[in-house]
């Protein structure tokens, strides 16, 4: 029998079959349609025990606001984060140790250099790209997605064709999106010690080296994020000091990759589908296309959020007041509250923004209920990179091509949990070389 950590008073409960899968299949097969079923039977706050963990579910803005809200050392989001994603799938040793977090990267005042890294990184796609064929609107973004975030933080040299094709795979098998989703692929990771793992850091850490080793062969300190990067561990001697700065380095770029990508495939993919705004865009409206860009990710986030309980703490919920003890996932998800925090929010419209915000926040029962980036201590740090990166991404390629979506609708991929979601099926697009 498994022992859950306690919530008193229980709230509604649902529970499975089996008892240490519980409520885990059906919340596997289909995470948001899981979470609305128990949502529309248990209400706003109620407990779910799914794979041998205990979840306590908040959906309503007392409940969603509070999970936002409790610090660190009550309820951790990076020890969520930790014993749900990284600890099943990656090696620990990546995670210690680490001196740059993306907080610091964009709390850099050089941070507004990322813009030209983000323009080369685009121009060189799209040459690659030639006059005219097909790509499939995901994995195209997530070519673009590993161009503009390497180039912006491991240096110009990391695109480089003969890099790339170095990196991209293995940054592929160091994605932790599926750890949650594909339990039996963690449990091969756990089954061969994360040998595949190991094997993928280890070819990062060749490329990395390589650079920084051309790099000091030349005198060359170009200033950038990887010179930054490399002093913070100029106490190391080298080949330790590579090692760490590439550590770094792929922290940063799992960050970046479990959104930004499938963001702009959105934010592209939505654009395509409404002509009079995709005309609007290419005339040059680039404040539409960043509000379509902030309205694609609220409509397409699959994130739950989670905070581990570390120690005994009360949540107040329009349900009541209940103690959990260390152990207990506070959770929400976002695909549930997005689309339901007010009317139409289930639909795609720009208009839900002004600039930057939500329009009509103040109206909302519950502001937090709508998220794209997060809310309080730990709302993403990269939000304003982010947006520049899809905004500049998409004014290039129409700048260069008519595209034409060879696709009538697009829907989320319904096994998806955490991230903004990947499709479900694909999106192909038609593009070639304008005549202007
Ligand atoms: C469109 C792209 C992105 C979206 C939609 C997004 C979304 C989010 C959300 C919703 C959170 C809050 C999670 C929570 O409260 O549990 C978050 C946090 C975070 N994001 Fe992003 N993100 C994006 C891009 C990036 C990129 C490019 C990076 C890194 C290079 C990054 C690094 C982080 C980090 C480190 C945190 C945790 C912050 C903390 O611990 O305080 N994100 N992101």
């Amino acid at each position: 029998m498994t022992e859950f950590p306690g919530v008193s008073p229980m709230p509604a409960h649902a529970t499975g079959t089996i008892p240490w899968l519980g409520s885990g299949a059906g919340l596997l097969r289909h995470p948001t349609g899981f979470f609305e079923r128990q949502r529309a039977k248990h209400g706003d706050t109620f407990v779910c025990d799914a794979l041998g963990y205990r979840l306590f579910c908040v959906f309503s803005p007392m409940g969603v606001r509070a999970l936002y809200e409790v610090p660190e050392e009550i309820a951790s989001f990076g020890l969520a984060t930790f014993e749900l994603v990284m600890k099943r799938k990656l090696p620990i040793e990546l995670a210690m140790g680490r001196r740059n977090r993306p907080h610091d990267l964009f709390k850099n005042p050089n941070v507004e250099t990322y813009l030209g890294h983000l323009e080369d990184a685009v121009a060189l796609e799209i040459d690659e790209l030639g006059n005219r064929g097909t790509f499939e609107a995901f994995a195209e973004s997530k070519r673009l997605g590993y161009r503009m975030g390497l180039a912006s933080w491991a240096g110009a040299e990391s695109v480089r064709p003969e890099n790339l094709a170095r990196l991209i795979p293995a940054f592929d098998r160091l994605d932790t999106s599926d750890a949650f989703v594909k339990p039996l692929s963690t449990l091969y990771s756990v089954a061969t010690k994360k040998r595949r793992e190991w094997q993928a850091m280890a070819k990062i850490e060749a490329v990395i080296s390589e650079i920084l080793s051309a790099r000091r062969a030349n005198d060359s300190a170009p200033g950038d994020f990887l010179d930054t990067i490399e002093a913070s561990f100029s106490d190391l001697p080298v080949p330790e000091r590579d090692v760490q700065v590439a550590r770094d380095l792929m922290v940063l770029q799992m960050g970046a990759q479990s959104n930004l990508y499938a963001a702009l495939a959105w934010t592209l993919v939505h654009l395509l589908l409404h002509p009079p705004l995709l005309a609007q865009v290419r005339d040059g409206d680039d404040e539409l296309l960043e509000r379509c860009a902030f309205e694609s990710i609220r409509l397409r986030q699959r994130s739950i959020t989670l905070r581990r309980v570390m120690k005994p703490m009360e949540v107040e919920t329009e349900t009541g007041a209940f103690t959990l003890q260390p152990g207990v996932f506070l959770t929400t998800m976002l695909s549930v509250t997005n689309p339901t925090a007010a009317e139409g929010f289930d639909r795609f419209d720009p208009a839900h923004y002004t600039g930057r915000k939500l329009a009509n926040e103040a109206s909302l029962d519950g502001r937090e209920r709508v998220s794209t980036f997060g809310h309080g201590r730990h709302s993403c740090p990269a939000r304003r990179f982010s947006i520049s990166a899809i905004r500049i991404a998409i004014r290039r390629l129409l700048d260069r091509y008519e595209l034409e979506p060879g696709f009538a609708t697009a829907a989320p991929a319904r096994r998806q949990i955490g991230g903004v979601a990947r499709a479900a099926a694909p999106c192909p697009v038609h593009f070639r070389a304008r005549t202007v």
